[in-house]
């Protein structure tokens, strides 16, 4: 979603804040912009559309100035137009924003009340004009923004340029993430560490109501009650870990790091000599988990509807499951001695979040998987679950799932041993099969070639279903997400054994399925509701094993291969081909597959 820098500087800083820029492009956004005072004046250029617009008007018009303030701005208010685009700005400040300021209706109607005109129709121009009235009214900038933050409600990160003020930069806090970096006579502003990266590698996350006063010497950080406050300066992050290696795309990179970072990521969480699972805090109590209740958004909803599988066949622990934006408004009945349980790439998906404090409230243990170790959820844990996946661009999750499915697995494990649910024997059976996942995710990957060869065939669709049982459920319903996300081809996953109720009438020989059924006890059962949609014209794609293939394979469209395993490892093994199809299918269609239409890589808004 929308993306900060801001730059305190010795120098010229558009073409800094443009890289900056660029480093956030995975996040998701349809318009960019840049401010600088210069000259004792505020002045802006900003482009709808791609990055590349951007460079196009700043090549035109160069942006002079040492200290400046950059966007990329995935619409919420107001579409996605160069009007509409940030900074926004008055004569007096330039305003950028992430999140949403949710009074903004009432804030707009008080100050056109009294006179201000404006430009925009996003909620963020409000903030700029409320800063505004301050310093005309005599205030300092500092003191402007004290008295505003606490009139704006909703979610925000702030960076604020102030006229003739060519030595500050302010930032603040709420609900959305800001970090400070350190640099040599310059300070800056970033919505993640990733932005900063090739600025500075000293940085600072601001907590929750933080506001700070960047300048040539540093940064002053106070906290919500105004009260001057340190904050830890940490490694920030690598600026090389993100280009595309010799891979067209960044998604295809990320499904080809899996076989590594599964591995790197089962290593905090296998002993493998002793034949144990272990957690990373060894002492958190799970023996007197009564309930557990799993929340996410998107993919890594899905990752957490494997888990409950899992909790309930290994733990025998009762699952609660809900996406976020539903599970916090639900009024969902929490009672004490449960455990909820996040799951989330990013750490900062917005309504995971909400959902994650609600559950705090209401004295749940939290337990959170992420793959951020520095972002709010990691922050707010009392069990803070690592996945070791590394940076993860594509918008589109890929290693994230694999290695969240990985550390849920072996949660799964933990759980049912500390509630006397796992023999010794179960849990060294359980090690070995995890630790073959990598090696047999290298296996799948083998048939990239054959899976882009038959993409063509799902190409040209205008609707695909995904069909599964059992923990391949979940992964019909993300096969099916990708698709959509990648491909833009309409695209429904399915309990294969719900079929019959519904989706059966659309089926017909334009409908590809995608049936995923590795060989094991639900294979007969996945078959027969194959075998209904051929009896009615479908043209079905059958993921399994050789056995399987052997088995079911006549007739079909296509059959893809996978290795033999275990069945607890094959929704990691099986995610391989499901995403290789989404992604290859989106480059057939000519598809944007690392930067979607409309989607964002991290949802900081309700
Ligand atoms: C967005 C991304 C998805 C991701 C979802 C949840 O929709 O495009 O790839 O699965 O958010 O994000 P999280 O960071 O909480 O896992």
């Amino acid at each position: 979603m929308c993306g900060i820098v801001g730059i305190v500087g010795c120098g010229a800083v558009s073409e800094r804040l443009l890289d900056g820029l660029k480093r956030l492009e995975y996040r998701g956004y349809d318009s960019a912009g840049i401010a600088t005072d210069h000259d004792g004046m505020i002045d802006r250029r900003r482009a709808s559309g791609k990055l590349v617009n951007l460079a196009t008007a700043l090549a035109a018009d160069p942006l002079p100035g040492d200290t400046g303030i950059a966007h990329t701005r995935w619409a919420t208010h107001g579409g996605p137009t160069t009007n509409n685009a940030h900074p926004h700005a008055t004569a007096e400040v330039a305003v950028v924003h992430n999140g949403i300021i949710e009074n903004f209706k009432p804030l707009r109607d008080e100050l056109i009340a009294r006179g201000r005109q404006f430009t925009s129709e996003t909620d963020t121009e409000v903030v700029a004009h409320l800063i505004s009235e301050q310093i005309e009214a005599g205030r300092e900038p500092a003191e402007a923004v004290r008295v505003v933050l606490p009139r704006l409600h909703g979610a925000f990160a702030l960076a604020i340029l102030f006229r003739a003020r060519p030595d500050l930069l302010i930032g603040a806090r709420l609900g959305s993430p800001l970090v400070i970096g350190y640099g040599d006579g310059e300070s800056y502003l970033g919505s993640d560490a990733l932005a900063l990266a090739p600025l500075t590698q000293r940085i600072s996350y601001l907590d929750e109501g933080d506001w700070v006063v960047c300048t040539h010497d540093g940064a002053q950080v106070f906290d919500r009650a105004n009260n001057p406050v340190e904050r830890a300066v940490v490694a920030g992050a690598v600026a090389e870990v993100i280009d595309k290696g010799n891979h067209p795309h960044f998604m295809l990179k990320e499904i080809y790091e899996q076989p590594i970072v599964v591995a790197q990521t089962l290593r905090s969480y296998l002993q493998r000599m002793e034949e144990r699972v272990t957690l990373p805090i060894p002492e958190f109590d799970l023996a007197t988990i009564k309930r557990v209740t799993i929340v996410a958004c998107g993919t890594s909803f899905y990752a957490g509807m494997v888990a409950k599988y899992w909790f309930e066949q290994f733990a025998r622990v009762p699952v609660d499951l809900d996406v976020a934006s539903e599970f916090r408004y639900r009024a969902p009945i929490l009672e004490a001695g449960g455990l909820a349980l996040f799951i989330s790439q990013s750490g900062e998906t917005a309504d995971t979040l909400a959902a994650l404090r609600h559950a705090r409230a209401e004295g749940q243990k939290i337990a959170v998987v992420v793959n951020v170790p520095t972002s709010s959820m990691a922050r707010e844990a009392d069990l803070l679950l690592p996945t070791h996946a590394g940076p993860e661009i594509g918008v589109a999750s890929t290693k994230a799932f694999a290695c969240q499915l990985a550390v849920l697995a072996a949660l799964a494990a933990n759980l049912a041993r500390a509630r006397g649910k796992l023999a010794p024997d179960e849990e060294r059976a359980i090690v070995r099969h995890l630790a073959e996942a990598p090696a047999a995710i290298n296996q799948a990957l083998a048939y990239d070639d054959a899976i882009r060869d038959m993409a063509h065939t799902v190409a040209v669709a205008r609707d695909v279903l995904y069909l599964g049982r059992g923990t391949d459920y979940p992964l019909a319903l993300e096969g099916a997400l990708k698709l959509k996300e990648i491909s833009y081809i309409h695209a429904e996953g399915y309990a294969a054994g719900e079929m019959k109720h519904g989706p059966i009438a659309l089926i017909d020989e334009h409908v590809p399925v995608i049936v995923i059924a590795p060989s094991g006890p639900l294979f007969d059962k996945t078959v027969s509701n194959m075998q209904e949609v051929r009896a009615r014209g479908g043209k079905v794609v059958l993921i399994s094993d050789a056995a399987g293939i052997a088995a079911a394979g006549e007739g079909c469209l296509a059959t893809i291969e996978m290795p033999q395993v275990h069945p607890l490892i094959a929704p990691l093994v099986y995610a391989v081909p499901v995403q290789l199809l989404a992604y290859h299918v989106g480059v057939a269609r000519g598809a944007d597959v690392d930067q979607p239409r409309n989607l964002a890589k991290s949802v900081t808004v309700e």
